[in-house]
């Protein structure tokens, strides 16, 4: 009697399941659809740069206590084994937040007909999603449907820098995941390596970020590495003599290999440390080698000689406290980007696809601004 029963129902849950991949499929590509017919200017007054408010510390308190233990536990065991681990896990945050907010849209694959932001043809070089997606998988056990996965990139960001010797900064949570990821929006919305100051504001401003943040959040470059393609422009065809101390000429030689520049021996994919002074260390470093003479990209450099951005950079290198302080309001707000609460948006159940019993997949912008 029973075991009719079971196939019954498990052919219907194989049908219900077919359903719902191809009623996603067939919604995605409407979706798609509508998302070209919009120009971006039109696009650009309906992204989420508002700071949202909605957000609470200790948002997990009752529901599932052990969420930052279980992130500090894991990110400590890769960097056990990879001390580089911290760095791109802490990037992957700030490429959330500014493309359409805090929603973990960088986190989602790219589907049928929809190239997403992670895949972006320029590649951003963003790592360490099996981090985040291990951490999921085991609070999904612990506390099933609870944390999102916009909040595990909040958290995953703190407790990285934590690891990496700095602070453990206390940030809001409460963010629910987004339904959409498109790859040309990264394109949109994240600052470019050699943009300057104005370029640089420019973009921070339109999410409300000022000039005190820009410097700060830049001393995340404390931590991590780059790639040469991330330079070239700096040391080729002639070094920056903005660089000191032949640290140029270094990295010329590590990237052409041997120092001279031949055709084809530009190696992109060679990589360097952002901070060549404390280069695991989150401390006030970055900016001491920005004084120094030492500072990695053109938009790093340029923080030095504009007179809106220098006083900062002078203050931050003198003095750590005031760096690491300001660095956490700086980290907090920017965390609130567009990001989506209450009933919008979803939890993911994993945080590289979209949940199957979606409500809507159709394309909302509205979704995408914050409840007052
Ligand atoms: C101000 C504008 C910014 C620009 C132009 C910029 C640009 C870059 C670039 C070009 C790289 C290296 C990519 C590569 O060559 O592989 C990089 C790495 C990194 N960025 Fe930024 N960034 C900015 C702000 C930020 C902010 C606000 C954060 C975090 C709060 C951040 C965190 C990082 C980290 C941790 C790395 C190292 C990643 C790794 O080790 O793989 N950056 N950034
Ligand atoms: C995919 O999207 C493009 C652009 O919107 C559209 O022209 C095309 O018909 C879509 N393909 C399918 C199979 O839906
Ligand atoms: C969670 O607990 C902390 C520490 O006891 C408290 O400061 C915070 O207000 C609590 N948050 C919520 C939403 O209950
Ligand atoms: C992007 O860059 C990373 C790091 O250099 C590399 O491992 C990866 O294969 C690249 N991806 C693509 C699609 O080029
Ligand atoms: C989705 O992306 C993750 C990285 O976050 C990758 O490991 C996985 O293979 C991808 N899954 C699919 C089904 O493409
Ligand atoms: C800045 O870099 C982008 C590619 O990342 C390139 O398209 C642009 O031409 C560069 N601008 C300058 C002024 O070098
Ligand atoms: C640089 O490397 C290339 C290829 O390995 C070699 O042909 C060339 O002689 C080298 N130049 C110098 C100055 O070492
Ligand atoms: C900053 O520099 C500009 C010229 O580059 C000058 O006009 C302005 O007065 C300076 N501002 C301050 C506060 O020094």
């Amino acid at each position: 009697m029973a075991k009719p029963m079971r196939s019954r129902v498990y052919i219907f849950s194989i049908l219900t399941i077919n359903l719902c991949i191809w009623l996603a499929l067939v919604s995605l590509s409407m979706q798609v659809a509508a998302f070209h017919s919009a120009d971006l200017s039109q696009m650009s007054t309906t992204v989420p740069r508002y700071l949202n408010p909605s957000l609470k510390i200790g948002f997990y308190n009752e529901t599932c206590p052990q969420v930052g233990k279980i992130v500090e536990e894991r990110i400590a065991y890769w960097t056990s084994i990879d001390d580089t681990t911290p760095s791109p896990l802490l990037r992957l945050f700030f490429h959330d937040c500014l493309v359409y907010g805090c929603d973990a849209s960088v986190l989602l694959n790219s589907s049928y007909n929809a190239t997403a932001e992670k895949d972006a043809d320029v590649n951003f070089s963003l790592g360490n999603f099996f981090v985040i997606d291990e951490i999921k998988e085991r609070l999904e056990i612990e506390c099933p449907g609870v944390v999102s996965c916009a909040d595990i990139l909040a958290l995953v960001g703190v407790y990285s820098i934590k690891q990496a010797g700095g602070p453990l900064y206390n940030i809001e949570l409460g963010r629910r995941d987004g339904l959409t990821s498109f790859s040309y929006a990264s394109h949109v919305f994240l600052p470019s390596f050699n943009l300057t100051v104005d370029g640089l504001l420019a973009n921070f401003e339109y999410f409300g970020l000022d000039v005190v943040d820009l410097v700060a959040l830049s001393g995340a470059h404390t931590i991590g590495q780059g790639h040469c393609k991330s330079i070239q422009d700096r040391i080729f065809p002639k070094v920056d003599s903005r660089y000191s101390h032949g640290y140029g000429e270094e990295l010329l030689a590590l990237c052409t290999l041997n120092g001279t520049m031949a055709s084809g021996t530009f190696d992109d994919e060679a990589q360097y440390f952002l901070d060549p002074v404390s280069t695991h260390v989150f401390d006030n470093g970055y900016f001491k080698s920005l004084l120094d003479g030492r500072g990695v990209f053109t938009s790093d450099v340029s923080l030095v000689a504009d007179n809106r951005t220098r006083p900062w950079v002078e203050l931050f290198a003198a003095d750590e406290k005031a760096f690491l302080r300001q660095f956490g309001k700086s980290l907090r707000k920017m965390g609130k980007i567009g990001v989506l609460s209450g009933e919008q948006g979803q939890i993911r159940k994993q945080c590289w696809i979209r949940n199957c019993d979606s409500p809507n997949f159709a394309f909302n912008p509205d979704h995408l601004l914050p409840a007052e």
